[in-house]
């Protein structure tokens, strides 16, 4: 009897791990979304993207500009391998390491992409949502994801009108 129950018992933890594994979507990298969202009937995402100060951010911790702040803060660290300016020039340096140099990329906002970004998934929106596509369905929400990096600043509130449609990537004729 005791032998069926641990038999049992493992076969559950068995099946438990396999359905927590399936479930975990990783991180692709912007290439991968380029193939359909560079196209001009879908809106050029891509383009728009790798266009904005987004796809240069972690380019941006190389500069000289980047080191006086660095040491205007102290920090010893370069600010290419500092946590403190990775966190927001390249929000997932923890997550998937590999994709680092692509910045503010894709998938910090859209969510990781190694399940959704197939095309029978993507055309279906509630489909993508199961499988790890993060929504922001509303402005307010969009400003509050805006408003992990950009702070208001002493001398400057975030303007988040004239930010949002400067980097604004929607899909022709879908409101
Ligand atoms: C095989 C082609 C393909 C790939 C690869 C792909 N997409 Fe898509 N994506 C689409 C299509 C087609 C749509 C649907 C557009 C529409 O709503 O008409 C879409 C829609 C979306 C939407 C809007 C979803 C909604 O319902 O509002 C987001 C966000 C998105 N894709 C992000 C990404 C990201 C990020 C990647 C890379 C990780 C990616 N896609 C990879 C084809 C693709
Ligand atoms: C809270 C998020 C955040 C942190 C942390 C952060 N930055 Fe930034 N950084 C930004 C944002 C947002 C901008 C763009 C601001 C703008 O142009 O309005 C920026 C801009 C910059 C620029 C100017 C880039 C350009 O194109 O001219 C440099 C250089 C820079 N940061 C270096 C650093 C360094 C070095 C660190 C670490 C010591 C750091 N940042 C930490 C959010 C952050
Ligand atoms: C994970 C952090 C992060 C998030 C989230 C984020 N940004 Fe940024 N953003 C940055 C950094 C860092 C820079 C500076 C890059 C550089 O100058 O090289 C930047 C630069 C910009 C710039 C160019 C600077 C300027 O003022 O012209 C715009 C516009 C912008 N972001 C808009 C937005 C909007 C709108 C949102 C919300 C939808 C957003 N960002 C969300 C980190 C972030
Ligand atoms: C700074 C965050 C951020 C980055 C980086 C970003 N997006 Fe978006 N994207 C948004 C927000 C916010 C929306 C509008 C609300 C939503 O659909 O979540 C959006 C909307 C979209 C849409 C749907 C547009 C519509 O009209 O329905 C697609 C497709 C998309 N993004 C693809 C991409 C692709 C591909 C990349 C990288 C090449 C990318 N995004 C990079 C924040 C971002």
């Amino acid at each position: 009897m005791k032998k069926v129950l641990l038999v049992l018992i493992t076969l559950i933890t068995f099946v438990f791990l396999i359905t927590l594994s399936s479930q975990e979507f990783t991180y692709v990298g912007p290439n991968k979304c380029k193939v359909c969202h560079r196209a001009e009937k879908l809106g050029k995402q891509f383009i728009i993207w790798e266009e904005s100060k987004h796809s240069k951010s972690f380019k941006a911790l190389t500069s000289e500009k980047a080191q006086e702040v660095a040491k205007a803060a102290g920090m010893g660290t370069k600010p290419t391998e500092n946590p403190e300016c990775l966190k927001c020039h390249s929000p997932l340096f923890k997550k998937a390491s590999n994709i680092t140099k692509e910045g503010v990329t894709c998938e910090f906002c859209h969510g990781p992409g190694s399940s959704y970004k197939k095309l029978s998934i993507m055309e279906n929106r509630e489909a993508a949502v199961k499988n790890g596509l993060i929504i922001h369905d509303s402005s307010e929400a969009i400003k509050k994801l805006c408003l992990t990096c950009h702070k208001d600043s002493q001398e400057k509130s975030f303007d988040f009108k004239t930010s949002w449609e400067k980097i604004k990537h929607p899909v022709p004729g879908k409101k």
